[in-house]
């Protein structure tokens, strides 16, 4: 199989980056950038890549959606038995990449996962439509399921 990826390429011609554009807080300019991908119409704005590794080192990625942004920092929603969840209570180190690539630009986050408050959490599941809710308590995430049908039921 031949895939002549070597062939695609294009200039990248969109504005540069000044220091004196950017603001002071990093999660201000965030949000500023997440206003302009929202702005682009693209699907699935607050999609990103979160990034764990496990207890061998092993780094996986999956794309979460961000949920909100606070001081406290980056809020994703996701099952707690699943394999993310797996290698972040053994490692709270965390990676986030928003690949925004057609505004030539990424984000990239580093820094250490806590789990959010019960309250919060409820919070939000409640505030989900119906199907979400029941596809998030059907499914076993990260873990294979041996037929549609018992999914489905
Ligand atoms: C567009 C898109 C959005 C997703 N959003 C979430 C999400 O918000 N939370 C989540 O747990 N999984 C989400 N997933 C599924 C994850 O990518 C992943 O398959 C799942 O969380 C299991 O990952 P893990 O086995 O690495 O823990 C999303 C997948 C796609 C394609």
């Amino acid at each position: 199989m031949e895939l002549k990826l070597e062939d695609f390429r294009r200039e990248y011609t969109q504005a540069g980056l000044d220091r004196q554009d950017l603001d002071d807080n990093p999660l201000v300019q965030f949000g500023r950038w997440m206003d302009q991908t929202i702005e682009s119409g693209i699907p699935d704005p607050n999609a990103m890549t979160v990034a764990t590794v496990d207890s061998t080192g092993q780094p996986s990625q999956r794309i979460v959606l961000l949920k909100n942004l606070d001081d406290r920092g980056f809020v994703f929603y996701t099952n707690l038995r699943s394999r993310k969840a797996q290698d972040l209570q053994q490692n709270p180190k965390i990676s986030l990449h928003f690949p925004w690539y057609f505004l030539e630009r990424q984000v990239k986050v580093c820094g250490v996962v806590e789990p959010l408050s019960t309250s919060e959490v409820l919070k939000y599941f409640i505030s989900r439509p119906r199907e979400s809710q029941l596809g998030a308590w059907a499914s076993q995430q990260s873990r294979p399921i041996s037929s549609r049908e018992l999914l489905m039921r």
